[in-house]
């Protein structure tokens, strides 16, 4: 038994010890980096001390159940009103038809598409697919032979270094403390993955023109990257989403992002916008002491991949319906199941509750957890939906609200190797964070939101500013911080005045 959440708990289904590292979906001999950020704990400016993803999430450092205090079982008669029954209800009936969608079609719900296809724009029916899916994969965005040099460069990097590379599991690493190589920039950097983040940020609007960021803008966010050997079946990580858990329910700021879903009444699902940044903007995600975090806001997580990995070979798995999981996960504290029909999942099965203090899944200072017990109705185990085929030069990004998880065994025959590049937007506190990282990656250190230590500042061969690619120029080098930015055509007046402020913060006027 190792899923201890507080539901289970709550059902006697767990006991309140330490979870038994040894096995299941959060076990600490399953972990993986490959998806450990996420937003948004302040900017450290001092060297971090070393760490690992079991900081980043509760069942995988074997952590001992705390229960909540009584004050959030008052959050929770604060959001109660009767209009919820029907949100409820709506969501659960939704559930019941899409589930059975997502597990009858596979990942074939998971859209594809060629870079050309979005350079210019995403066109509006594929638009409207990504935003219900919120995971895409991008083919051709960076040629193959070049994704392919990349990996062979990087093995002779780490080799060329081997005494000083450091990474996980500490005896053969797979997933590497390195963050500075030469390879990892011109992939930041690289024309159509900027493109691509372009493309992709644009998904998104603001319900105000002046709020403060620039989708035009995509800067990079210095992130490890990963090579995971065939037959692995140590890097693996259950259901979860990065960002914070019970700051959803608790800051007003990131509460606000729900508020369709909190004003009740039917189909919170279809009126809820996860695209809408400006309530983002304010969101608290990180009201807790917790390490491991992404301080940066960041809309889509992604990886580029260096390798073929298909589905059983150690890939990412999704939940393929944001905004719907979303309204589930909103609401699920606030019901639970009643006495005797544990189990089932029939909306006359389950019961308000706003007595409890349980949050199913979620601890302080960690990322959301979800699970087939504290999230039945998701079916978790049948629609976590593993990404279609991708090459070396393909990606994947997935929306910061998408619940995933990594296969828990490469069963391939091939290493499955990624660079994690996600797709972040250009605001105040991003510059801030930008600044700080130019100056990481100048001494050759980890990034700042990192583990610390030296890293590859006594490293052959590690990259500096003019190791950006040499395909796209002012921007790529805009993206690591080395150039003054520009406003773009059709920029907004609060991205526009996010371009000025992140100008004078790094140093360009
Ligand atoms: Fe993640």
């Amino acid at each position: 038994m190792v899923v201890a959440t507080r539901l289970a708990r709550s059902l006697s289904l767990a006991s309140a010890t330490r979870p038994t590292p040894a096995a299941g979906p959060f076990s600490a001999s399953r972990l993986s980096f490959s998806t450990t950020r996420s937003p948004c704990a302040p900017t450290p400016d001092g060297d971090n001390q070393e760490g690992s993803i079991a900081d980043v999430f509760s069942s995988l450092g074997g952590d001992a159940f705390v229960p909540l205090e009584p004050r959030f079982a008052s959050l929770k008669q604060s959001l109660w009103h009767d209009g919820l029954i029907e949100s409820w209800r709506s969501v659960l009936s939704a559930l019941e038809e899409r589930t059975a969608e997502i597990v009858e079609r596979g990942n074939k719900v998971i859209p594809q598409v060629s870079y050309r296809d979005i350079r210019d724009g995403v066109p509006p029916a594929l638009a409207e697919e990504i935003k219900r899916v919120g995971t895409v994969v991008v083919h051709d965005a960076v040629e193959l032979g070049e994704a392919e040099r990349w990996k062979r460069e990087l093995e002779a990097y780490i080799k060329r270094n081997r005494d000083l590379a450091k990474g996980f599991p500490a005896d053969d690493p797979q997933v590497w403390e390195l963050y500075n190589s030469v390879q990892q920039t011109q992939a930041r950097t690289h024309p159509g993955v900027l493109g691509t983040q372009k493309a992709l940020l644009s998904l998104f609007h603001t319900s105000s023109p002046d709020s403060p960021v620039s989708v035009n803008t995509p800067i990079s966010y210095y992130d490890r990257l990963r090579i995971r050997f065939p037959g692995d079946a140590i890097f693996a990580l259950g259901e979860h989403i990065d960002g914070g858990s019970l700051e959803r329910w608790e800051d007003p700021g990131f509460r606000s992002c729900w508020r369709e879903i909190l004003a009740g009444g039917p189909e919170p699902h279809e009126r809820h916008d996860p695209w809408d940044l400006s309530p983002r903007l304010d969101a608290k995600t990180s009201l807790y002491p917790s390490s491991g975090q992404c301080s940066v806001f960041r809309m889509f997580q992604g990886w580029t991949a260096l390798s073929n990995t298909a589905p059983g070979e150690g890939t990412l798995r999704v939940f393929p319906d944001v905004s719907l999981a979303t309204a589930y996960l909103v609401l699920r504290p606030l019901f639970r199941p009643r006495r005797g029909r544990e189990g089932k999942l029939g909306f006359d099965d389950w019961e308000v509750d706003v007595e409890s203090t349980d949050f199913p899944g979620s601890v302080k200072g960690k990322g959301q957890e979800l699970s087939d017990k504290t999230h039945p109705h998701l079916r978790l185990p049948e629609t976590m939906t593993s990404v279609p085929r991708v090459k070396p030069g393909s990606s994947v990004w997935w929306h910061c609200d998408v619940i995933h998880s990594v296969e828990s065994q490469h069963l391939g025959a091939e290493d499955s190797s990624v660079f994690y590049i996600p797709a972040v937007p250009l605001t105040v506190p991003n510059a801030h964070y930008l600044a700080a990282q130019r100056a990481r990656f100048a001494a050759g250190t980890p990034a700042p939101d990192f583990p610390g230590g030296e890293g590859e500042r006594r490293f052959e061969g590690r990259a500096t500013v003019r190791d950006t690619h040499e395909g796209s120029g002012s921007a790529g080098r805009r993206a690591i911080g080395a150039e003054r930015f520009v406003v773009e055509e059709g920029e907004t007046p609060g991205g526009r005045r996010v371009v000025e402020e992140a100008n004078r913060i790094l140093g360009f006027s």
